[in-house]
């Protein structure tokens, strides 16, 4: 049986650096040859997540919002043109499924201004997959950035990269509200998925998602081999994720819940019969814009810990390490199990 690794289970070895400073690293990647983020951080399509708000301060900040489909075609759209009016000069994606409305849907969310459409589908190496990336592939890949996901195999990445994707979400069941492992038994350690997904050297940009819980989980997401991560509740509770802000005993929450959790299906489908996800709720942590300079700053030092001015440089330079229980005890702030 094979051994599959994920974040807490590696380290990445400090190597000779000649940066001096965090402001010599440049975190930038190419999404495709017309869209270049910054940061390589994009927003999840969740709806405690990314609406308009979220999609256009992460997008001037560097990064790329996803606006989730969890909701009607007027309604997306509208969340789509609201982001962009803010800012025409910024890039908004937008996510669609895989039946029904979805490809009526993409033409509308591409005419409202959506440079990425995301192809939402929780098990994406799936015949039905397959039909909506070549048929959107087909019809609007001239004009638009076609991501898909999720999958969790090097066979999942190269076939949805063979169909059309351009980017890929590697990743299933590891995310904060994620109950699909438990529920059926199934997925892969994450940063394994994106370890085994980069050795194949494809075309296809690698979008490691779900389960990072802070700026070294990305860095070590990064040195596996993504071009990017998407996050959800690295971003959840702040100011500019939607949704009401809960007061309880003196302090501020946001409610944050995985698009397959009881709650979520309750209000999208009016069916709560089975999840395969969770709601919880997240302390309010200020604007994103803050806690993505934090972000920055954490993988920017990290880059330099490797020596690496850049994502390639990263590439070439990292080197992992598996750690044992007792060397993942040390790595925490350990004076407080004391
Ligand atoms: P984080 O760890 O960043 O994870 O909060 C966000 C990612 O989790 C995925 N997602 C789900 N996975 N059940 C799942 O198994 C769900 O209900 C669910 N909702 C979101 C998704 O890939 C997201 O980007």
């Amino acid at each position: 049986m094979k051994r599959a690794v994920s974040y807490d289970d590696v380290l990445l070895v400090p190597h000779y650096s000649d940066i001096n400073s965090r402001i010599e690293v440049n975190l930038g990647n190419a999404l495709d040859e017309h869209i270049y983020l910054d940061i390589p951080i994009i927003s999840s399509p969740m709806d405690t997540i990314t609406e308009s708000k979220m999609a256009s301060t992460i997008a001037r900040a560097g990064g790329l919002g996803i606006i989730h489909r969890y909701n009607n075609v007027w309604e997306q759209t509208k969340l789509v043109r609201d982001a962009v009016s803010c800012d025409l000069s910024i890039t908004v994606g937008a996510a669609v499924g895989v039946t029904g409305d979805y490809f009526q849907r993409s033409a509308e969310l591409i005419d409202s201004g959506a440079e990425v459409l995301c192809i939402d589908m929780a098990h994406g190496h799936h015949v039905l997959m397959e039909r909506a990336v070549k048929t959107l592939k087909d019809r609007y890949g001239e004009l638009v950035h076609i991501m898909a996901g999720n999958i969790a195999t090097a066979e999942g990445y190269e076939h949805l990269s063979t169909w059309g994707a351009d980017s890929v979400r590697c990743g299933i069941g590891g995310g904060s509200i994620c109950s699909t492992r438990i529920e059926t038994g199934h997925g892969v350690p994450t940063l394994q998925t994106v370890l085994d997904c980069a050795a194949l050297d494809l075309n296809a940009k690698v979008i490691a998602d779900g389960g990072l819980k802070s700026s070294g989980d990305i860095v070590k997401a990064l040195a596996a081999g993504a071009d990017f991560v998407m996050v959800g509740s690295l971003l959840g509770g702040t100011t500019e994720a939607p949704g009401k802000t809960i007061a309880r005993e003196g302090r501020r929450y946001k409610e944050y819940r995985g698009m397959a959790s009881r709650e979520a299906k309750m209000v999208w489908r009016q069916d709560s019969s089975y999840s395969e996800g969770v709601s919880s709720i997240i302390p309010h942590k200020g604007e994103v814009t803050q806690v993505l300079e934090r972000l920055r700053q954490g993988i920017a030092s990290g880059f330099s810990y490797s020596g690496a001015r850049n994502i390639e440089e990263l590439w070439s330079k990292a080197e992992f390490v598996i750690q044992t229980t007792a060397g993942r005890l040390e790595s925490s702030t350990h004076i407080l199990n004391r």
